[in-house]
């Protein structure tokens, strides 16, 4: 049998970095790329990482863009999307048209909450996983990826409408398992295959960190996760919209929290301890312009709590502050609204 065929879409760092680490299992792993397109082809990638070492990556194809993916006529195993998730910006699902073949596993390397909708959409037969990591990894210059502490992936199978009792014989579970097989091959002991629904406990999960820190950070300035967690006051906010998102998620799903995951107050003593002036990756975008991730970490969550009859008050005032302050940032001079 032909080894499966990865194709990592949008290859930033994470995408690059976790693109890598299945690559050195021998399987073929090809490169969607955009801005750093010429230093890739030119150079592949150079990874520096406290657990892997430095080393380089070269991709087995470099593409410039969806279309020339296309044109090379692969049949893909996997495609591997770890574009920013913008649904304001653009519909990344449809970049995929034509790729996507009997067969195909796409799975959702991003933050958020909804991520999968357009894609369960659009390929309805295909295999659509969810994909959720903590990782801390940046691409500093085109090409070069910094990989900063330890990393942990969880994918599961996205399927929302079929009940836990179908989900084992579904081939998208198949494919979660051979995924998370091929991490683990590739060298990333923390990867796991969840079911559906823990997934989506985990995704929520990390909502209450992402929507906390985020837009807090970015809304205080530029403040890093420890300076947030150690004040007194940004502290018990950060706590409070935890608690906000960790006490409506399990009303949404309909069961509660798994035991092991963390409490608002254990994230809030763990941030504390950290001090290596991390900030989070929105600040990033917000300094250098670029849209933030705004709907799929704050407005997503706060529309599919309110179709159950849930509202989060605190995700709904960081949400709205910050959106404004985006179309304010972006708006043209001299705009009088
Ligand atoms: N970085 C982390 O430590 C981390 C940790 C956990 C989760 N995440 C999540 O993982 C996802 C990816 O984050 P990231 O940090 O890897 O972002 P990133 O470094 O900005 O990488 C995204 C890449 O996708 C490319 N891209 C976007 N649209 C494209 C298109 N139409 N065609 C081809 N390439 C395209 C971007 O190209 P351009 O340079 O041209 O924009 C960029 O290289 C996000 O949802 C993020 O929240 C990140």
């Amino acid at each position: 049998m032909a080894p499966p065929e990865v194709l990592i879409f949008g290859a930033g760092a994470v995408g690059a970095f976790y693109g890598s680490l299945i690559a050195k299992t021998g399987t073929p792993v090809s490169v969607v790329c955009r801005s750093n397109y010429s230093a890739v082809k030119a150079s592949g990638f150079a990874v520096t990482s406290p657990q892997y070492g430095s080393y380089t990556w070269t991709p087995t194809r470099v593409f410039s863009s969806a279309d020339a993916a296309r044109s090379a006529g692969v049949h893909w195993s996997y495609i591997v999307v770890t574009t920013k998730a913008l649904p304001d910006v653009s519909d990344d699902s449809a970049l995929l048209d034509g790729l996507v073949s009997d067969g195909t596993a796409v799975v959702l390397v991003q933050n958020g909450l909804g991520v999968e909708e357009p894609y369960t959409r659009r390929f309805p037969h295909a295999s659509v996983l969810s994909a959720v990591t903590i990782v801390s990894a940046s691409q500093p210059s085109h090409g070069k990826i910094t990989h900063n502490r330890w990393t942990r992936v969880n994918t599961g199978p996205y399927l929302p409408d079929i009940g836990a009792a179908a989900e084992s014989s579904h081939p998208a579970t198949a494919k979660a398992k051979e995924f998370t097989d091929l991490l683990v091959s590739g060298g990333v002991k923390d990867a796991s295959a969840y079911t559906h629904q823990k997934l989506q406990q985990v995704r929520w999960h990390k909502i209450a960190i992402n929507a906390s820190m985020n837009p807090s950070s970015v809304l205080s300035n530029g403040s890093s996760n420890a300076a947030m967690a150690l004040d007194p006051d940004l502290s018990a906010h950060l706590k409070a919209v935890m608690e906000e998102v960790l006490t409506t998620a399990p009303k949404i799903l309909g069961a509660p929290f798994p035991l092991e995951f963390a409490t608002a107050e254990h994230i809030i003593r763990s941030t504390r301890k950290n001090d290596s002036g991390s900030r989070p990756s929105m600040w990033g975008d917000w300094e250098s312009g670029r849209p933030m991730e705004l709907e799929v970490i704050l407005g997503n969550p706060i529309r599919i709590a309110r179709e159950k009859g849930y509202e989060m008050p605190r995700m709904q005032t960081l949400y709205a502050l910050l959106k404004m302050a985006q179309t304010n940032r972006d708006k043209p001079k001299g705009s009088k609204l």
